[in-house]
């Protein structure tokens, strides 16, 4: 696939199956995380590879974490990461810098979830990226093996999309670009 026609088709896919990436397309799809731009060239960016029964501990830490008040909560973090046969958490790993902020370092690692999910579709894979209560949370984060001051950007789910598509959301180009003099 073209990098313009991936551009313009990719759409997150909320449910995914089996099969996930094979070795060789995940080293292609690592190495576009790794040419996301990057000021200073901090490496701002960490990625925790998670798939298998490792998801089932992933859930286990989400409840521990959120210590959830009902039992229907509770499943839904369970099985929150059995959603995809594999994720990718993109985590900012922020270094104090005289000139780069941490929202440049947050961004550099949104920019490398985006190159990922761009190469995840061009190879005929599917993702959506997520985020909600679970990363945000410093008992996560703890749990996960990082720091506090670590961000969660995103915890991409990827696999093979199981639904057929729904139609990319055409928007009109005028409504968000205009010529500024
Ligand atoms: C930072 C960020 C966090 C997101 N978190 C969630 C989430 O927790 N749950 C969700 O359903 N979609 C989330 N989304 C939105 C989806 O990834 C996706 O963009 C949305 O469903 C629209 O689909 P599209 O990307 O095909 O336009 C998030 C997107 C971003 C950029």
């Amino acid at each position: 696939m073209d990098a313009i026609t991936a551009l313009h088709t990719r759409k997150a896919a909320p449910r995914l199956i089996e099969p996930a990436p094979a070795k060789e397309q995940l080293e292609l799809i690592y190495k576009a995380a790794l040419r996301a731009p990057d000021h200073a060239m901090l490496r701002p960016w960490r990625y925790l590879v998670i798939s298998g029964a490792a998801r089932n501990k992933l859930g286990e830490l989400f409840v521990a974490a959120l210590e959830p008040e009902t039992e229907e909560k509770k499943n839904k973090l369970l099985m929150a990461p059995l959603r995809a046969p594999m994720i990718i958490i993109a985590v900012s790993t922020i270094t104090e810098h005289p000139k780069i902020p941490a929202i440049e370092q947050v961004a550099s690692t949104a920019a490398a979830i985006q190159n990922m999910s761009l190469a995840i579709h061009a190879l005929g894979y599917a993702s959506i990226w997520r985020t909600g209560a679970v990363a945000f949370d410093d008992k996560v984060k703890l749990g996960l093996g990082l720091k506090t001051s670590d961000e969660i950007v995103g915890l991409l789910y990827l696999g093979t999309a199981s639904v057929e598509d729904r139609p990319v959301p055409e928007l009109d180009i005028d409504d968000y670009f205009e010529e500024w003099s």
